[in-house]
């Protein structure tokens, strides 16, 4: 069952999604060669409860962190840790929480000092990919319409959606209905459900350099590319309004 959000809980869940923007801000801005991606999730959950907010991840099916931090060939859900990180690496920041009851979850992938120009593009392509699925976010499109628009740039600019994960409903609850492919299932658009003003989508393409394929580390958590290259992930938590799509995450002037 979709849940229709009324315009005073889009308010709500716009202020949630204002702290997550906030926190990916600063953790792009610290994150640098020799810094530990256990310190940046120190970081964000002492942020995010300064906010009044709690970190949504972190307890969520026994996840035990307040961000997911994936390197280079790790897709999603990294568990962050003591490696230092070093110069060229690539570094996927996923980011929850949860405030007065609404859930807001975005992620970015940042560089760690000068990357390849191969994994300088390899974001950018990931990042525009976002943007053309939120664009697709209107009433009288259907849900797939944003799957395959995504699909259909990432695999024109040479690269491969990931299958196994899925953007996906959110609002009180992180995950709600319905699941948001990054590629479209049929292979065409114009299917799955009508899109509804009130709805609130998390759009979250991971894109890969070579196969769509993955694989789960022995944590249980960690996802890794099957062949080892490079994996982008950018998200943002969208609601449909009948003025277009509202990019709840996304800093706007009046910030917190
Ligand atoms: N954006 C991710 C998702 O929607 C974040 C979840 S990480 C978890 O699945 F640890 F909380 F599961
Ligand atoms: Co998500």
């Amino acid at each position: 069952m979709i849940i229709t959000k009324t315009p005073q809980e889009l308010e709500k869940m716009h202020k949630a999604g204002q702290v997550v923007g906030t926190v990916l801000k600063e953790l792009r801005e610290i994150a640098k060669p020799g810094m530990t991606t256990l310190e940046l999730d120190r970081y964000a959950e002492k942020r995010i409860r300064e906010f009044g907010a709690i970190p949504t991840f972190k307890g969520y099916r026994g996840y035990p962190y307040s961000i997911c931090a994936s390197v280079n060939e790790q897709v999603v859900h990294g568990f962050p840790n003591s490696k230092l990180l070093k110069e060229g690496d690539i570094l996927s920041i996923d980011c929850g929480a949860t405030l007065d009851g609404y859930v807001g979850d975005s992620a970015i992938t940042v560089p760690i000092g000068n990357i390849t120009e191969e994994a300088q593009k390899l974001i950018s392509i990931t990042q525009q990919s976002l943007y053309i699925g939120i664009e697709n976010m209107r009433v009288g499109n259907r849900l797939h319409d944003i799957s395959y628009h995504i699909q259909k740039f990432v695999e024109e600019a040479g690269y491969s959606v990931v299958r196994d994960y899925c953007g996906h409903g959110i609002g009180r609850a992180m995950h709600e209905d319905p699941q948001v492919p990054n590629y479209a299932p049929s292979g065409k658009p114009g299917t799955g459900p009508k899109l509804r003003e009130g709805w609130v989508l998390a759009i979250e393409p991971m894109v890969n350099i070579g196969t769509y394929k993955v694989k789960t580390e022995k944590d249980g958590w960690t996802v890794t590319t099957l062949d080892g290259k490079l994996s982008a992930h950018f998200e943002h938590t969208v609601a449909i309004t009948k003025d277009g799509p509202w990019i709840l995450t996304a800093l706007t002037e009046s910030q917190l």
